[in-house]
């Protein structure tokens, strides 16, 4: 698949650059062509012969794209959906997008008047084009360290079955991540807050590079 990491250059997507560079063609978007190619080449660098990374402007990486992931803060969210509206054509579009704040003490979940920041961008983009919600509690350190295998959870909301099985089987090609489908698109307010939820619980607890995965009690056998 051709994967476009819209501010790609950015953690998480070299996070996922370095996860499904060997097995994809990833373009890294950037503001800046040349910024783009920079990280492509220093993240082939790090992923050896087998890394299919290219590196383009946004606009150029999204119109080239089989599936495109929104790798920029909530902040800018509105740029990379209705700002480079012309250069999408019907494709995956998957957010890890969080809006939150911090408020000095705690993060907090700072949901837009459209609920979600995966409903913000469905209501910006071209109505043909899919979008799932995903990967928000996935760190981006632990992505970036292609050895490390992470034993967590990806939650999944989506209003389309196939879409939402491509985020699945992406996900699954991060060793040890776990799709778990979290429901609707409606439903990514519950998944994006997890984010500052776990920040601030990691924090609490001194937990590096934390993750989120559900657990299934089997009953005690006497
Ligand atoms: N970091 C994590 O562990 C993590 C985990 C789960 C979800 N997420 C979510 O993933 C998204 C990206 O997080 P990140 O930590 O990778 O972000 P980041 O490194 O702070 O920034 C990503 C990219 O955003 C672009 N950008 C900066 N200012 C911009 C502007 N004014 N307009 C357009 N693009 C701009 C930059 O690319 P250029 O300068 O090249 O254009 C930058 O490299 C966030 O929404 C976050 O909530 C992050």
């Amino acid at each position: 698949m051709k994967i476009a990491l819209v501010g790609g250059t950015g953690d998480i997507g070299m996070g996922f650059a370095m996860r499904w560079g060997q097995n994809h063609e990833i373009i890294i978007g950037s503001r800046s062509e040349q910024k783009a190619k920079e990280s492509a080449t220093a993240f082939k660098e790090q992923l050896g012969a087998a890394g299919n990374i290219q590196g383009n402007d946004n606009a150029s990486a999204i119109a080239s794209a089989d599936a495109v992931v929104l790798c920029v803060p909530y902040e800018h969210l509105a740029y990379v959906t209705s700002g480079l509206r012309g250069s999408y054509n019907s494709q995956l579009v998957i957010s890890p997008v969080v809006p939150m704040t911090y408020n000095g003490k705690f993060f907090q979940y700072q949901p837009p008047p459209d609920g979600s920041a995966a409903m913000q961008a469905r209501s910006l983009l071209p109505p043909d084009v899919k979008v799932v919600s995903a990967f928000h509690t996935i760190c981006a350190a632990a992505l970036q360290d292609i050895n490390r295998i992470m034993k967590a959870d990806v939650f999944i909301c989506g209003d389309d079955a196939q879409s939402m099985e491509i985020t699945a089987q992406l996900a699954r090609e991060i060793k040890s991540l776990r799709p778990l489908i979290a429901g609707p698109l409606t439903a990514s307010s519950l998944t994006e807050s997890l984010t500052p939820f776990l920040l601030n619980v990691a924090r609490k607890n001194k937990i590096k590079d934390a993750g989120i995965a559900v657990v299934s009690e089997r009953p005690t056998i006497k």
